[in-house]
């Protein structure tokens, strides 16, 4: 899906990979960017039009998609990690992170889905994470809901073919943004991490292995490794 002259709605788009998200969609010449977030005065991106959007509320997402009639694209940034643990984390905190992480992409796409049918044409891009595909402490149940969004991107992909639609997964490892600010690991950088992503959407892939540990691990499933721990 090119994105010039496109008509596009980023979630989560205030801050980290949404707000460069927001801001390449802009230098590739889309048409109209919807910078949708929970507090949309804190979108501070010229040239985009700020939405209220908390992926979490049914209401918000149905007035986001009758506010921006049809979109081109739509990029389920939004996202949400608790660092619970699922043993003995709060059960609220995991939630939360299905209720954003893979229910609020539901959502949207449920809501921008049908116009994309009628005219014949439309994207989304859903950002997963590798912790879809291994263990790692504190990022469990994170993981768990990103691997719903991952099989949520298969399914789609499945149900729309033939629509003229295209469904990207994003996967990517730690990248240098609030959401891993006090970890201490090598990181991308957003503007490389997202540029990467927007060449290959634009390009049509369907499972975008962002960096090296997603190209990593995607070679290495059919391993019993399946942690970092192991
Ligand atoms: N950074 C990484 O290493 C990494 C790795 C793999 C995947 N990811 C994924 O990449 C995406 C972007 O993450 P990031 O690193 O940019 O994280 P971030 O800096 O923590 O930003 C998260 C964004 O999601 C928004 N958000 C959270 N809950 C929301 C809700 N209920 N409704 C609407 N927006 C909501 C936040 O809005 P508020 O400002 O209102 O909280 C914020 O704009 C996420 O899906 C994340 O899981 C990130």
């Amino acid at each position: 899906m090119k994105i010039k002259n496109s008509v596009v709605i980023v979630t989560g788009a205030n801050r980290g990979l949404g707000k460069q998200f927001a801001a390449q969609l802009l230098e590739r010449g889309a048409e109209r960017v919807y910078a949708a977030a929970r507090n949309p005065e804190l979108v501070d991106l010229p040239g985009v039009d700020a939405i209220r959007l908390d992926v979490t509320d049914q209401q918000h997402v149905d007035d986001a998609a009758h506010a921006v009639g049809h979109a081109d694209i739509v990029i389920n940034n939004a996202g949400f990690s608790s660092f619970a643990r699922l043993v003995d984390g709060d059960l609220n905190d995991i939630r939360r992170e299905i209720e954003v992480n893979y229910f609020g992409a539901l959502r949207m796409i449920r809501a921008f889905a049908p116009a994309m049918r009628n005219r014949g044409r439309g994207a989304f891009l859903n950002v997963s994470s590798v912790m879809a595909w291994l263990g790692y402490e504190h990022s469990n149940s994170y993981g768990a809901s990103k691997a719903a969004n991952w099989a949520m991107s298969n399914g789609l992909r499945e149900e729309l073919a033939g629509a003229g639609i295209q469904v990207s997964s994003v996967l990517l490892g730690s990248t240098d943004t609030d959401m891993m600010a006090g970890i201490d690991v090598p990181k991308n950088r957003p503007e490389e991490l997202v540029a990467t992503v927007l060449d290959q959407f634009e390009g049509g892939v369907n499972e975008i292995l962002a960096d090296d540990a997603a190209q990593g691990l995607k070679s290495g499933l059919s391993d019993d490794r399946g942690s970092f721990a192991g």
